[in-house]
């Protein structure tokens, strides 16, 4: 994502010392886009003398040439570059802009309010302490305010200023003031915000953010200013227990060995004891060196490196911790997520999982419901599409530290990332372990994969088929499997259709149930190398990421992908099944190649050319590579 900053400085560096006691504050303003943030920012910082003075000069002329005020001062001109740069189509989802009064330092996320809402409000509000939630008083409490409050909610947004905007144009009415207050008090009750203030204000003219309103006599509480200088934030990180999120080791020499990162809870002082999560052991803090020399204490916000007494295991990743409240160590946890890509969620499809320094490969392993950020129903799906919230079960192949969201914002948060673009696709909130991670152990048993296929005298690995449907996969892997029996082999083969009758009869041709479709037979594949057979693997399987997932579940060289690559023409003028007639009338939907896709393999051990090669001579050049490969023979 990129991010953007507007520095607006003001004061000298001296009188910052005074506002270090209710520590910097970090804020974000979230509206629809006409509902005067941009005007509201604008305002405040004007009236707190945060302007320099050739800003002032730009902003006058501005004003006059392109204001949306008559001429008078537009204060959304001094945010809009921003909007501007927007416009020419360059990507900025969240700006922040640093700025300090004599009381306290700010840091306010800007989040424009189109409608890729979701994901940059997301990305704005895990990380504030207060959310300014702005309402048109004319309009007041409108589908809008409610998804942004259940997003603030979701990502852990304690306070929340509703300011009630535009007050100018409804005449400064109370009773249209306290009917949205009122309004807003009804719905705010299942999310869990610690306080909510209300305040009547008008941005533009300037009521109630640095002074109180003359016309506003009837409102006795703070302006927006004296609430955003005063508020006291208890989610003060260095009361929780110490975490330290390893980012690496680091070992100049062999004398010295320590852990660098930076602090995210906690605080933590030589002498004190830590665990590694992942091993349940146990040291003591020796030194917390920083450029600066050694601290007698480490608190959360500072980037230090930790050595320890004992020489144990830490890795980068690792999360050093109070071994009296420990994060939680497994694999499977139920999330909240934030789908912030055009690509849905496909549970079941593996994707990387980014927690802290950590990462893993990870799946949904059940989709429960969505959320209608709207009305706050829960819904059922198959999917998350873009900018869609849903609670999820995660199924990791390696445990992981972490802490529930609602305890420690660092460490319960994660993101997923996609394996083959890199990019980011969503945003996820630990709920809690669940407790079948607990309950659930790998049972040893003493005859293993070699043993069994010791006895078969033979190798067990994948001959993974893929291609369309008609390509020819089938047949040629029937033949390979009639070969291998006759040469003594004990094999099965494993085909779409007939395995489409028993085990997956209970899935269509969705993307979502295609993925689920290929991670069954996956499985089960992974299961018979295990007794020790050699597996055919018979189905379209058209995208490389379940692939690839099937390929890392066996051993490197126990699995062969076969591309049986047949034109979409020839397949269709075959058309065995008469299904391709069926598609191109409209009668099959989501038909591979007509109107659902086919992702070709890229690395296939072996590619046939189903056009040209009979089943015999595709067969034979199989058979070849598992010569090459020597995997027939049993040494
Ligand atoms: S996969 O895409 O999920 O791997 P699979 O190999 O199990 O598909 O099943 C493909 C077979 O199902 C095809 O050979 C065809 O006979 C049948 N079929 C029925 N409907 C479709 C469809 N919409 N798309 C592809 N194949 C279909």
């Amino acid at each position: 994502m990129a991010y953007d900053s507007h520095e607006i400085r003001h004061l000298p560096e001296s009188s910052c010392t005074t506002k270090t006691e209710l520590g910097l504050l970090r804020f974000m303003t979230c509206g629809s886009v006409d509902d005067g943030k941009s005007t509201f920012i604008g305002r405040l910082l004007w009236d707190s003398k945060l302007v320099f003075d050739d800003q002032l000069t730009t902003l006058e002329s501005e004003s006059k040439r392109v204001g949306t005020q008559h001429g008078d001062i537009d204060y959304a001109l001094l945010v809009d570059g921003l909007q501007a740069e927007r416009e020419q189509g360059i990507t900025i989802d969240v700006a922040y802009r640093f700025f300090s009064t004599d009381k306290r330092k700010f840091i306010v996320a800007d989040t424009p309010g189109h409608e890729q809402y979701t994901r940059n409000m997301a990305t704005g509000a895990s990380t504030v302490d207060v959310a300014v939630l702005m309402i048109d008083a004319r309009k007041g409490v409108l589908t809008q305010t409610k998804r942004h409050s259940y997003i603030l909610s979701l990502l852990g947004v304690k306070h929340i200023v509703l300011a009630v905007n535009k007050m100018d144009l409804v005449d400064y009415s109370e009773e249209q003031f306290d009917s949205i207050q009122f309004e807003y008090a009804s719905f705010r009750v299942s999310l869990g915000f610690e306080n909510v203030v209300a305040i009547p204000i008008s941005a533009l003219k300037g009521d109630n953010l640095l002074h109180p309103s003359d016309a506003m006599s009837w409102y006795q509480g703070p302006t927006i200013m004296n609430y955003l200088e005063t508020v006291t934030i208890n989610q003060d990180v260095t009361a929780k227990p110490f975490r330290l999120p390893v980012q690496w080791v680091n070992r100049p020499h062999l004398d010295f060995r320590g852990f660098s990162g930076t602090i995210v809870s906690g605080t933590v002082s030589p002498g004190d004891s830590v665990v590694v999560p992942s091993s349940g052991k146990t040291s003591t803090v020796e030194r917390i060196v920083t450029f600066d020399g050694d601290l007698e204490r480490g608190v959360a916000g500072q980037a230090v490196t930790v050595t320890l007494t004992d020489e144990i295991d830490v890795s980068r990743g690792e999360v050093l911790s109070d071994p009296r409240a420990r994060p939680d160590f497994a694999d499977q946890f139920e999330a909240k997520l934030i789908w912030m890509h055009e690509e849905p969620l496909l549970p079941g499809r593996h994707y990387l999982i980014k927690i802290g320094f950590q990462t893993r490969t990870a799946q949904v392993s059940a989709l429960k419901y969505k959320v209608n950020i709207n009305t706050l129903e829960h819904l059922a799906t198959k999917t998350l599409e873009l900018n869609e919230v849903g609670v999820c079960n995660f199924s990791l192949d390696h445990p992981v530290s972490f802490d529930a969201y609602q305890d420690n914002r660092d460490t319960g948060s994660f993101i997923l990332i996609d394996r083959y673009t890199n990019g980011t696709i969503a945003a996820g909130m630990i709920d809690f372990t669940l407790r079948r991670a607990h309950n659930i152990h790998w049972q040893s048993v003493d005859i293993h994969k070699a043993a069994r296929a010791n006895l078969k005298r033979q190798k067990p690995f994948i001959l993974w088929f893929t291609g369309l449907s008609g390509a020819g996969k089938s047949s040629i892997a029937n033949l390979v499997e009639k070969k291998l029996h006759s040469l003594g082999h004990h094999t099965y083969l494993l085909d779409g259709d007939n395995v489409r009758h028993g085990l997956n009869r209970d899935l269509g041709f969705t993307d979502a149930d295609r993925v689920e479709n290929i991670r069954r037979v996956a499985e089960t594949a992974k299961l018979m190398v295990d007794a020790g057979l050699i597996v055919l693997v018979s189905f379209i399987s058209p995208f490389r990421s379940e692939r690839q997932m099937a390929r890392f579940m066996v051993e490197n060289e126990e699995f062969l992908e076969v591309f049986i690559d047949t034109p979409l023409e020839v397949c269709e003028q075959r058309d065995v099944k008469g299904l391709y007639k069926k598609a191109r009338a409209g009668e099959v939907k989501n038909f591979t190649g007509i109107d659902s896709p086919y992702e070709r393999p890229e690395h296939a051990e072996v590619i046939i050319d189903g056009s040209k090669d009979t089943p015999e001579q595709a067969a034979l050049t199989i058979f070849h590579e598992l010569d090459r490969k020597r995997l027939l023979s049993s040494d």
